[in-house]
């Protein structure tokens, strides 16, 4: 169901840039990525998927909650290549814009994402080009998740091509801090009032704490189950 909707939406965009800018060429190229950006995040989704169901088997639940993905809007794919100065073509935006094809999983504590982390770095199916690790060090506004910019193989007629995917890796409180920053100011484009700020950041700690705390409680409620022979 990507394609139509998408596709069309991608042609309208170029339609308007190519008016207020004047077009360059390999217009047909840019308009195929979109389609192998949704295929890559569907392998993508199905790695996730067995991995998920693995842990469920094994260990009787997944530390994985929930995953959204998501492919990024033409018209914010223009406007990045735009913003960062780059001239519009496929290779600037198979090489710049790392994040056309999005991940968000979100897992039930820390521990699990590091694991999970350490897992998707030994697989030769998932090349990872890049971690950023907002956990052990939150942006100055709080922000805390681990972000991963991977490359998946998509067999393809014409041979194997690498598609970059941007995974977004966070615990339940990290993600319920992000989406409220997120409606409350990101990319708002004036200055937060200090108070606000500062507020919003105790806000991120708070949420830290509750990350360690439900961390405790499950340490301790392991130790009692077995302790029961459990
Ligand atoms: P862009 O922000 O995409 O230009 O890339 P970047 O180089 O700044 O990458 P970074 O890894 O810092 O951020 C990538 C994505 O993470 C963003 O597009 C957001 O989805 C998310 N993100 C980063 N910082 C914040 C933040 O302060 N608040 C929230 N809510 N989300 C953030
Ligand atoms: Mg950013």
């Amino acid at each position: 169901h990507l394609t139509l909707n998408k596709l069309q939406l991608h042609v309208q965009d170029l339609r308007q840039w190519e008016k207020e800018n004047g077009f360059p060429r390999q217009i047909d190229e840019l308009m195929q990525l979109p389609a192998l950006y949704r295929l890559a995040l569907n392998e993508l989704q199905n790695k996730i998927d067995v991995i998920k169901t693995e842990w469920q088997i094994r260990d009787g639940f997944s530390p994985i909650e929930h995953i959204k993905s998501r492919i990024k809007e033409p018209k914010s794919i223009l406007q990045k290549m735009e913003r960062k100065g780059y001239e519009l073509s496929s290779e600037n935006m198979e090489q710049y814009i790392h994040d056309i094809a999005g991940m968000r999983i979100v897992c039930a504590f820390v521990k699990d994402i590091y694991r999970l982390v350490d897992h998707l770095c030994i697989r030769e199916d998932i090349r990872v080009l890049e971690i950023k690790d907002y956990i052990a060090h939150p942006k100055p506004n709080g922000y805390q998740s681990l972000h991963l910019i991977v490359s998946i193989p998509l067999i393809l007629l014409e041979g194997t091509r690498w598609v970059k995917a941007e995974i977004q890796l966070r615990t339940l409180a990290m993600d319920f801090w992000a989406s409220m920053e997120h409606i409350l100011y990101y990319k708002f484009d004036k200055k937060l009032p200090p108070h606000v700020a500062e507020e919003l950041k105790e806000a991120a700690r708070a949420a830290d704490e509750l990350d360690q705390k439900m961390l405790r409680l499950r340490t301790e409620i392991l130790e009692l189950s077995d302790g029961a022979g459990n």
